[in-house]
């Protein structure tokens, strides 16, 4: 396993906070703080309302600005929807995709997941895709199941060569925004059962070539120890984006 092949990418889930004008000086102040540090990609996923703020504050620094959602028709009668198109223009360049809490309160199921993966694929956008098991699995044993078995629906039909585009982040449900962290070794055992699992879909060049994250209570105190693991390529982060110094000591945390 040679995890010099993959880029860390930092990616901060802003859910939904933030006006576009506090987007705006919150983009700047991660931007002015993670200026020098070049050893990870740092990315910003905020509201649909703040792209346009987000990206002209982004605009010359190493900040890269996602959406949260995209939905997989190219246009039409989809009333508060927003399709790949439109997010490109708007100067996106990642979407998440799949996030639990999309899948917990509106509805989203691996197809829909794997449809909207597949606009945004084609449209041009990376994708960030998002899975990992409730509490009850987990305590139930079925982690490695349910995690390989989202990673097979969500990316099914996605060729080898959109693979490049894909981000995959590992979420445990029970440590979203809970507080409670899944230890490094269990964050690096499921982000390896998602490689392995990669490799059989593709090649092993393919899966030794993805960027698996963490997120899930990801801090400035516990990301380092996080990050040092092989299989975790990188961190998708919540609560502690929306504190631009927080965030700054992750992406800081990254660069060893
Ligand atoms: P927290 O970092 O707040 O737990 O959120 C994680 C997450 O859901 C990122 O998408």
């Amino acid at each position: 396993m040679d995890k010099s092949k993959r880029k860390v990418v930092i990616a901060g889930n802003w859910k939904m906070n933030m006006t576009p004008s506090e987007a705006k000086t919150a983009v700047a102040e991660t931007a002015k703080l993670t200026d020098s540090m070049n050893g990870c990609d740092v990315v910003l996923c905020v509201p649909f309302v703040d792209i346009a703020s987000a990206v002209e504050a982004a605009k010359g620094t190493n900040v890269k600005i996602g959406a949260q959602n995209v939905h997989f028709e190219a246009k039409g009668a989809f009333t508060g929807e927003i399709s790949a198109a439109m997010l490109l223009e708007t100067g996106v360049e990642y979407v998440i995709i799949g996030h639990s809490e999309r899948r917990q309160y509106f509805g989203e199921t691996d197809a829909t997941v794997n449809a909207r993966t597949k606009a945004a694929l084609a449209a041009g956008l990376k994708v960030i895709l998002c899975l990992g098991e409730v509490l009850s699995e987990r305590e139930s044993g079925i982690t490695s199941e349910i995690v390989s078995m989202q990673t097979k629906l969500d990316l099914a039909g996605i060729s080898a060569e959109d693979m490049k585009n894909v981000i995959v982040a590992y979420e445990p449900v029970w440590a979203i925004g809970t507080g409670l962290t899944a230890t490094p070794d269990q964050a690096d055992e499921v982000c390896g059962i998602i490689r392995s699992t990669i490799a059989d879909l593709y090649s092993a060049d393919i899966a030794d070539a993805t960027v698996i994250q963490y997120g899930g209570s990801m801090n400035d105190g516990n990301a380092a120890e996080l990050l040092s693991k092989v299989n975790v390529d990188g961190g998708l982060i919540g609560g502690a984006s929306l504190i631009p110094a927080k965030f700054a000591k992750i992406v800081e945390a990254a660069q060893a």
